[in-house]
């Protein structure tokens, strides 16, 4: 077992510069230019420099290494941190402890929440309720009502750069848009206001359809067969037709299906503006699973079958899908304890985002190292992310002038998921029993240590800020170059 990670005042004397505040000693840096073995330095929340093997500046603080990966702090841009109104499930105490101790130190918080925010002006509003009390910076997505898209137009940059859609999603979406007209104004009005679109495509009409056919399901065995693939791949056809209309950006969400990553795939290479995200979860279960586990597996868009698997890790390692994003919606235990047809659709997974995907990688790619993987999902998790939504000038990347946003990962110590080590205020996860290949060790935001898996229970300050965005460009092939 690696030693574990050691924290020292700055007794190492350097030249008479004013110290750093932090620096980290022998780390891997996963960096746009490779993986660099040596140290990085922080001063005022910046990473200032990198550092050969052999410096050590003097620094307020010191941290060695230990020879771990050190990736940038990732940016998870789908989470429901539930504010305001639905804090019994989640709120950002927990949900910010949760990205933390995952090694996420932004979050892009979704909108469905109670009232759901959908006028550009209450972004300042919400971003007072957060303030306080996040461990992680954040941004949010707009939402949009079918009735009234016009406040879309008003949207400026310092309040949000996407508007997610719900196109189905009856217990958690208070704001399907069902009507076509409404439907074509919003991609309208966001392509006039530079807004990217992230879309829930699935399409209400047939779920509509099949639930006045066979009714509601009544078991997790019959879940994937009454939400099944159709909606999913009809709604991305429709989306498909409307950015060939309008030239709006979209960034289609949870990707389940294989047809829907062909679809979008091949989308993009004609160059429309398109790209996808797929989550932990879809890349960790199938629908045995599923049927297995239940409720806690339970979500929306479903968790579909093995071939699906194999086309989103072909997704994933092929550098098709641009983001990985957690799509963390947790509900309480009683509300997944209801019958079949009442219990919500969602699962927690900030937390457990990034050892999944690493854990998912070493067993779908085993031929590929571990260095290669952590590269991977440094673009997937980190840069791909703030260059879709704007905030690539400060995060993103392990580079100098960014923001000191880190995460310490050890590749080479398994452990075990229980629910008693998420922080989620649900207070379970759809892991639990996983064995995962790697670990977070420590998270660095701004220069500051939030998270330190060497002293359970405690956490950094929780003076996370709501950051600021550019309008990003429309990339007409946005995704990275392919790793194989
Ligand atoms: C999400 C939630 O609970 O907010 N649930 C989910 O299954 N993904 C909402 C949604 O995207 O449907
Ligand atoms: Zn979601």
């Amino acid at each position: 077992m690696p030693e574990p990670v050691r924290v020292t005042g700055g007794k190492h004397a350097g030249p008479a510069e004013r110290p750093y505040d932090l620096v980290l000693t022998d780390v891997r840096a996963v960096t746009p230019a490779g993986v660099i073995r040596g140290g990085v330095a922080v001063r005022d929340g910046v990473l200032l420099r990198f550092l050969s093997a052999e410096e050590l500046p003097r620094a307020a603080r010191t941290v060695d290494g230990g020879g771990r990966y050190l990736l940038p702090g990732l940016i998870d841009s789908h989470v429901h941190f539930r504010t305001p109104g639905l804090t019994y499930k989640e709120d950002w105490e927990h949900g910010s402890r949760a990205a933390a101790a995952g090694g996420v130190t932004t979050v892009i918080d979704m909108p469905n929440t109670l009232p759901p925010l959908l006028d550009p002006a209450d972004a300042a509003r919400k971003a007072a309720m957060v303030q306080g009390r996040s461990l992680v910076d954040y941004r949010f997505h707009l939402g949009v009502a079918g009735g009234d898209p016009s406040p879309l137009l008003d949207a400026t940059p310092r309040e949000a750069t996407s508007v997610k859609v719900f196109l189905a999603g009856h217990h958690t979406a208070p704001t399907v848009v069902r009507d076509p007209a409404s439907l074509a104004r919003i991609f309208g009005y966001a392509r006039e206001s530079g807004l990217r679109l992230v879309l829930h495509a699935e399409d209400d009409g047939v779920f509509e359809l099949l639930d006045n056919w066979t009714g509601a399901p009544g078991r997790y065995l019959d879940y994937e067969r009454v939400r099944p693939r159709s909606g999913a791949i009809v709604a991305v056809a429709k989306v498909l037709e409307l950015v060939r209309r309008h030239g709006t950006a979209v960034h289609v969400l949870h990707v389940s299906t294989a047809e829907e990553a062909d679809l979008l795939a091949a989308a993009a290479h004609a160059g429309l503006p398109v790209t996808f995200e797929v989550t932990p979860h879809h890349l960790s279960f199938t629908a045995a699973d599923s049927a297995r586990i239940g409720a806690r597996a339970r979500l929306s868009p479903a968790i579909r079958h093995e071939r699906d698997q194999r086309r989103l890790w072909e997704a994933v390692l092929a550098g098709q899908a641009t983001t990985i994003g957690s799509d963390h919606a947790p509900h309480t235990r009683e509300e997944k304890l209801r019958p079949v047809a009442d219990a919500p659709p969602g699962l927690p997974g900030v937390q457990e985002m990034l050892p999944a995907v690493f854990t998912g990688m070493r067993r779908h790619a085993p031929w590929q190292s571990p260095g290669t993987h952590l590269e991977l999902i440094a673009r997937l998790l980190a840069a791909n992310p703030a260059d879709l939504f704007g905030i690539d000038g400060r995060k993103g990347r392990l580079l100098p002038g960014l923001d000191a946003d880190f995460v310490l990962f050890d590749a080479d110590t398994p452990w075990m998921v229980t629910g008693a080590a998420m922080h989620s205020k649900c207070g379970w996860s759809a892991y639990e029993g996983w064995t995962m290949a790697g670990q977070v060790r420590l998270t660095v935001r701004r220069g500051q240590i939030i998270y330190d898996a060497d002293a359970p229970g405690t956490f950094g300050p929780p003076d996370g800020r709501w950051l600021d965005a550019a309008r990003p460009a429309t990339p007409a092939h946005p995704t990275q170059g392919a790793v194989r």
